[in-house]
């Protein structure tokens, strides 16, 4: 029955048993098991280890394995411990015991880094196309909302009036490192470990080359007893989820303040918002809250694989089973989060007027009114002076910077130390001037650097975003 029972007398405890196997978990790479013995048949051929016919009713009978696993009618016998043994058991009962050849030159250690590295391969296609659509979905509700201003904050306190389309760009620049840290990580996995063996290298003339080729990786690996044990690149993967999940999971915290009534920034569409079984008034971004909870778990699937790797000797250990249900959690829950978001941003509802109403509470045009004062050549630190004299003043009378008096501007200038200063106070229109420099359009536009939130940057910005996410994204769905 076991497949590698030979110099076994007795049964497997059943307890044993049901703590090594692993099917349960790893069926997951079923397709990519039977890609990898495709081309490991193709190789013993051409290293002339098994007959023109035996190949052909090898590869007849792994074509019959994919399509029974991709119609979902295989059934894993968790007798049989894992997919491999349960995918070569599989075949014996097609093809009969030309089967047993197909493990010739070959372990399970090289077998299953093979595979995991074909899924990953595969699976980091769809994690970008994901991380593409999120994209996507930020840069949509920022052209709808081109000029939005948000209270830009710092320290969580009232900062800066910025755009909102300038804030969600922001999440872009994050996903786009995501892409590219997946896409580094996927880089270093496109080698075929295949032809390794256990640990020592397969002990016949197969050519790595050409399986590697044939798998659709850049080349073999280098080193048969790196190869069996490497798990970088699920550690790099991991890694890359973790911070994409931590992206995700800032986002998801902003969109829960902005919806509380108290902001009122955002109102989230009812096919992403849930209610209270107790409180009838009640609407939560529950979906915002799991992707903020659920980056905790992926973060937690970084440290266990790490630990997992720490104490490992050379080479294959079975502690490595444990990289599969971290990774393939880590990565499904990034795409179903990525999903979610995706959904949830492209439904938000702005209310325009409440952000603007917010963008100028606490004084937040004070740098703009202090840059405007430095341009009339006034040093930095004489105008934090003078602007800070206004802000007093602006409290005092309960109003917003621009809501003063001309003569307050004047009057600020007048009062410094600096010759400078009461200089400029002397000049004409100079409180008309710095009142209009005090208001929201004034300081967005003012910060009109690359990179800046001035409205022509972002627009320039948003349109770059928009033409490289739709070209990447028809790229995406062609392949
Ligand atoms: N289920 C195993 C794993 O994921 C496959 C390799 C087992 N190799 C072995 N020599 N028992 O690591």
């Amino acid at each position: 029955m076991r497949l590698w029972g030979g110099r076994f007398a007795g049964e497997s405890d059943e307890r044993m048993a049901a703590f090594t196997r692993s099917v349960d978990v790893d069926s997951e790479i079923a397709l990519d098991d039977i890609d990898g013995s495709v081309a490991h048949v193709r190789g013993l051929r051409r290293a002339g280890l098994v007959s023109a016919d035996d190949e052909a009713r090898l590869l007849a009978g792994l074509q019959e394995l994919r399509a029974e696993v991709e119609a979902g009618t295989l059934t894993w016998d968790p007798a049989l411990e894992d997919v491999h043994l349960n995918l070569e058991a599989a075949l014996a009962e097609r093809i009969g015991p030309v089967a047993g050849r197909l493990h010739t030159g070959r372990s399970r250690n090289d077998q299953v880094a093979t595979d995991l590295r074909l899924w990953l391969r595969r699976s980091t296609r769809a994690i970008d196309t994901a991380l593409l659509a999120m994209e996507d979905a930020l840069v949509g509700l920022a052209e709808r909302h081109p000029r939005a201003a948000l209270p830009g904050t710092t320290h969580i306190q009232p900062a800066q009036p910025v755009l909102l389309a300038h804030h969600l760009l922001a999440y872009v620049e994050m996903l786009e490192r995501d892409r590219g840290r997946f896409a580094d990580a996927a880089s270093r996995a496109d080698r075929s470990p295949l032809g390794s063996g256990a640990i020592a290298g397969a002990g016949y003339p197969l050519d790595r080359d050409a399986t590697a080729q044939d798998l659709g990786f850049a080349g073999p690996t280098a080193n048969s007893m790196d190869a069996t044990s490497d798990r970088d690149f699920v550690v790099e993967s991991i890694a890359a989820a973790a911070l994409a999940m931590v992206h995700l999971s800032r986002l998801a915290e902003e969109v829960t303040w902005w919806s509380n009534p108290r902001f009122g920034f955002v109102r989230l569409a009812d096919a992403f918002s849930t209610g209270s079984s107790m409180m009838p008034n009640k609407k939560n971004p529950d979906p915002a809250e799991l992707v903020r909870g659920r980056t905790g778990r992926v973060i937690g699937e970084l440290a266990a694989t790490l630990t997992v790797l720490k104490g490992l000797p050379l080479a294959y250990q079975r502690d490595l089973q444990e990289d599969k249900p971290a990774l393939f959690d880590a990565l499904a829950t990034l795409r179903a989060s990525l999903g979610v978001m995706a959904g949830l941003v492209a439904s938000l509802d702005v209310d325009e007027q409440r952000m603007r109403a917010a963008a100028g509470e606490g004084h937040t045009t004070a740098t703009a009114v202090a840059d405007a004062i430095v341009r009339r050549g006034v040093p930095f630190r004489t105008a934090h002076h003078v602007v800070g004299r206004l802000v007093a003043e602006a409290e005092r009378r309960a109003t917003s910077l621009d809501a003063l008096p001309d003569a307050a501007f004047v009057g600020a200038l007048g009062a410094d130390p600096d010759p400078a200063a009461t200089a400029l106070a002397l000049e004409p229109g100079i409180g008309a001037e710095l009142r209009v420099a005090a208001g929201i359009d004034a300081a967005l536009a003012s910060c009109d650097v690359v990179g800046g939130t001035a409205p022509g940057r972002v627009a320039i910005a948003l349109a770059a975003a928009r033409e490289r996410i739709d070209r990447e994204l028809a790229t995406a769905l062609d392949g």
